[in-house]
């Protein structure tokens, strides 16, 4: 029995999970309410509420799990790639519970946990695959060659595709993280109501910084005409920055697989909760037979089963650290 405890933290979720033997037994999170306002994590804030979150967090997940903590065999965690004072918290925990308890530590880099969640349950994908994450921080193509054996084939020049969601919320003035937000008010839009330019990249990059000027210079003109021009046409306005963020995503992803001539094809990370995504990639698998793989919501956005199944494979290959591991902000994921 091999019996894992995850912690995450590397952004503004602190989250705990029981993984036994490959199964998911508890994943709790604690959400952080404080950076609303500010439309955007605010780094100092977010240290500080895990540092409130985090042991609760990790009893109740044990509580929920229904074990002892003596019966835990490993301590994984994410070392990074995230916020520096973020990650020291779950670092420390981690280092520190692994110290009292005599038992191994696995690093896990959150980005690899991401597409790992597709282990949790059944249809579980087959080597190799292709993955698009896409979260608040980064945006790739991953040729998924092993659990831990991956390739970056392209990512973001400029801003993550989650960032493209909640900067554009933002200049609609709806608070952060305004990603589920703009994908409610999409659900009742219009998405050809409004044209926004799709960049030419090469390769198998993406750019969002353009889409957002375009976007915001769109709003600044309309809004000149119409001071309630947002209010009147918001889920049109939403449906059609959705649907060109999907386009962009979706094209790219598109022509990895017919470069590749990969058919299993993934999509992992916050942004992969977007209902138009999840939507549009069911018809491009339709169109192309692929075998695709959408996480449950659940698994999409920042949590630590996906930490505790990622341990638990390291944790059949013995792949430990030591104790004088320090968090890794950037951490390449190939
Ligand atoms: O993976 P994640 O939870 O955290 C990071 O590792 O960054 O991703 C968070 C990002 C945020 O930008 C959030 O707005 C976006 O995922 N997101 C969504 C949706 N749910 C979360 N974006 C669009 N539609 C959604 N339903
Ligand atoms: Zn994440």
């Amino acid at each position: 029995m091999a019996t894992i405890l995850g912690i995450e933290s590397t952004c503004d979720e602190t989250s705990a999970s029981i993984c036994i033997d490959g199964i998911i037994h508890s994943n709790v999170i604690a959400n952080q309410t404080v950076h609303e306002k500010y439309g955007g994590v605010v780094p100092e804030l977010a240290s500080r509420a895990h540092q409130q979150n985090i042991i609760p967090t990790v009893d109740q997940s044990i509580i929920n799990a229904k074990i002892h903590k003596n019966d835990i065999d490993a301590v994984a965690f994410s070392r990074g790639p995230g916020l520096l004072g973020s990650l020291l918290v779950g670092t420390s925990f981690a280092k520190a519970f692994a110290l009292a308890k005599n038992i191994p530590l696995i690093e896990i880099n959150h980005m690899q946990a991401h597409i790992l969640a597709h282990f949790i349950e059944d249809p579980k994908p087959t080597f190799p695959f292709l993955c698009l994450t896409v979260s608040g921080g980064h945006t790739q193509i991953v040729k998924v060659n092993d659990y831990f054996s991956m390739q970056l084939l392209g990512q973001t020049l400029d801003d993550a595709a989650g960032e493209a969601f909640d900067k554009t919320a933002k200049i609609l003035g709806l608070p952060y993280p305004g990603g589920p937000l703009i994908d409610r008010y999409a659900k009742t839009g219009d998405p050809n109501k409004y044209s926004f330019p799709e960049p030419k990249i090469p390769d198998l990059n993406f750019s969002f910084s353009g889409l957002k000027t375009s976007i915001l210079y769109f709003i600044q003109k309309n809004l000149k005409e119409n001071p309630l021009f947002i209010q009147d046409n918001l889920a049109d306005i939403c449906a059609s920055i959705q649907s060109r963020i999907v386009s962009i995503l979706l094209n790219k992803l598109e022509e990895a697989a017919h470069n590749t001539g990969i058919n299993n094809i993934a999509i992992a990370g916050g942004v992969s909760a977007n209902s138009g995504l999840r939507t549009s990639l069911e018809s491009l698998g339709i169109k192309n037979s692929w075998n695709i793989f959408i996480p449950k919501f659940e698994y999409c956005t920042d949590n630590a089963a996906m930490v505790s199944i990622a341990g638990y494979y390291k944790y059949l290959e013995k792949d430990f650290i030591t104790q004088d591991i320090t968090p890794l902000t950037r951490w390449a994921l190939d």
